[in-house]
C-alpha cells in the first residue's frame, strides 16, 4: 500500500493513524474496512463526488487562508460513518501540502497527551480528532483555549501550590470529526471558526460514479447495471458501496460469472442486504419496533434493550438511513414505524398510525 504525505505514519500511542484504529462499525461491520477506506480513499478534490456544497465552502476557506499566510480556522465534520469526513480531513491536509496527524477522543486520555499534540504540530501539520464526542470533559476544557487563543494552560502541582503553566502554542488547524454532534458541549461546538459541516447521504448516480471508479482501482470489471445495483443497495454511503463490491467481486470471482446485475443480487442476498440496502439488524429494528412496541412510539434505549444493541449503534448507524427512507419517524415521544416500514417487512399498518405520527 502507498503511503500519501497526508498518511504520515506515526509512532506515539496517542498518535494512532487511521489505518491502525479500529474502523467506525459501519452498517456491513466489515473487518477489511481500514484497509478499504485506505486503498480507495480520493485523494484529489475531483475523486470526491457529491457534497459540493460542503467542498466549495473548504476551497474557498482553504484558498483565502492560504492567501493570508494563516493556517484555515477549526472544522468540525458530521454525520453517520462512511459518508467521507476522514476522507476530507486528508484532503485538505494535502491541500495545505501538509501532513495530517491523525488521532481520536478516546485516545487521548491525559492532559499531557494534549499537550504533546500540540506542541508537536509542524506550522502546515493538521490535527485530525475522531470521535471528538469522546474527549474526556477535562482534556476538553484545556482544548478551548488552545483552539480559540493558541494558549495551552497546564496545572502543575496540586492542592494549594498547584500553578498553572500558560503555554503558547504556534497558529494551527484542528479538523474533528464525529457522528454524534448533539453530546458535543455547546462550548467546544462554538469554537469551530471555520465551520461544521453535515455530510449527506449520497445520491443513487453519485454512489454508482463511486463505484464505478474504485472498481477501476481494484481492476474490477463490472457491467454497468451490476454497478447501479450495488450503489441501489449501498444506503447511500461510498464506505459500504465499496464493501459490497469487494463483496459481489468475490461472488462472481468463484462463480467465473460477469459482475452482472444478477450476480449482484445473488452475492447480495447471501449477505442478507436487500433492495433497499437493509441489513438484518436494519430490519430487526423495524420487526421489534412494529411487533414489541406496537409500531411505537418507543425510546432509543428501549428499542436496543429489547435487541440487546447499544443505543449508539441504533442511533448512529443504523437510524439515519432508516430515517432517510421514510422508514421510521423521529417524535417527541420516541420513533414511530412508518406505513412504507409495514410495507417493507409484508405487514398490515394498524389504522391509527397516522394519528402516532403527529
Ligand atoms: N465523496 C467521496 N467520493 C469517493 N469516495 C468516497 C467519498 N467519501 C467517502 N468515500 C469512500 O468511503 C470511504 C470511507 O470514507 P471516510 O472518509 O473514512 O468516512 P467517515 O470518516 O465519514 O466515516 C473512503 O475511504 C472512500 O473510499
Ligand atoms: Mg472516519
Amino acid at each position: 500500500m502507498s503511503r500519501t504525505p497526508s498518511d504520515a505514519p506515526l509512532s506515539r500511542k496517542s498518535w494512532d493513524t487511521e489505518e491502525g484504529r479500529a474502523p467506525e462499525r459501519s452498517a456491513a461491520a466489515p473487518s477489511d474496512a481500514a484497509f478499504l477506506d485506505a486503498t480507495l480513499r480520493p485523494s484529489s478534490w475531483d475523486d470526491y463526488i457529491g457534497q459540493d456544497g460542503i467542498k466549495k465552502n473548504l476551497q474557498i476557506l482553504i484558498e483565502a487562508a492560504r492567501e493570508r499566510g494563516n493556517p484555515p480556522e477549526h472544522l468540525l465534520f458530521y454525520g453517520p460513518p462512511g459518508l467521507g469526513k476522514t476522507t476530507l480531513a486528508h484532503l485538505i491536509a494535502r491541500e495545505l501540502g501538509g501532513v495530517l496527524r491523525s488521532t481520536s477522543g478516546p485516545a487521548i486520555e491525559r492532559v499531557g497527551d494534549l499537550a504533546a499534540l500540540l506542541t508537536n504540530l509542524a506550522p502546515n501539520e493538521i490535527l485530525f480528532i475522531d470521535e471528538i464526542h469522546r474527549l474526556p470533559r477535562a482534556i476538553e476544557e484545556v482544548l478551548y483555549p488552545a483552539m480559540e487563543s493558541g494558549v495551552l494552560n497546564i496545572i502543575i502541582g496540586k492542592g494549594p501550590s498547584a500553578r498553572t503553566l500558560e503555554l503558547p502554542l504556534p497558529p494551527f488547524t484542528l479538523i474533528a470529526a464525529t457522528t454524534r454532534v448533539a453530546s458535543l458541549s455547546a462550548p467546544l461546538r462554538s469554537r469551530f471558526s471555520g465551520g461544521t459541516f453535515r455530510l449527506e447521504f449520497y445520491s443513487e448516480d453519485d454512489i454508482a460514479r463511486i463505484v464505478s471508479r474504485s472498481a477501476l482501482i481494484l481492476g474490477i470489471e463490472a457491467e454497468d447495471a451490476g454497478v447501479r445495483e450495488i450503489a441501489r443497495r449501498s444506503r447511500s454511503t461510498p464506505r459500504t458501496a465499496n464493501y459490497l463490491l469487494k463483496r459481489a467481486r468475490d461472488f462472481v470471482q468463484l462463480k467465473r460469472r460477469p459482475l452482472s446485475r444478477e450476480a449482484v443480487i445473488e452475492a447480495l442476498g447471501l449477505l442478507e442486504v436487500d433492495e433497499l440496502g437493509l441489513t438484518p439488524l436494519d430490519r430487526k429494528i423495524l420487526g421489534a419496533l412494529i411487533e414489541r412496541f406496537g409500531g411505537g412510539p418507543a425510546g432509543v434505549g428501549a428499542l436496543a434493550a429489547a435487541l440487546a444493541e447499544e443505543p449508539a449503534t441504533l442511533s448512529e448507524v443504523h437510524e439515519p438511513y432508516l430515517l432517510q427512507l421514510g422508514l421510521i419517524e423521529r417524535t417527541p415521544r420516541g420513533r414511530v414505524a412508518t406505513p412504507t416500514a409495514y410495507q417493507h417487512l409484508g405487514k398490515t399498518a394498524p389504522q391509527d398510525l397516522q394519528d402516532r405520527l403527529m
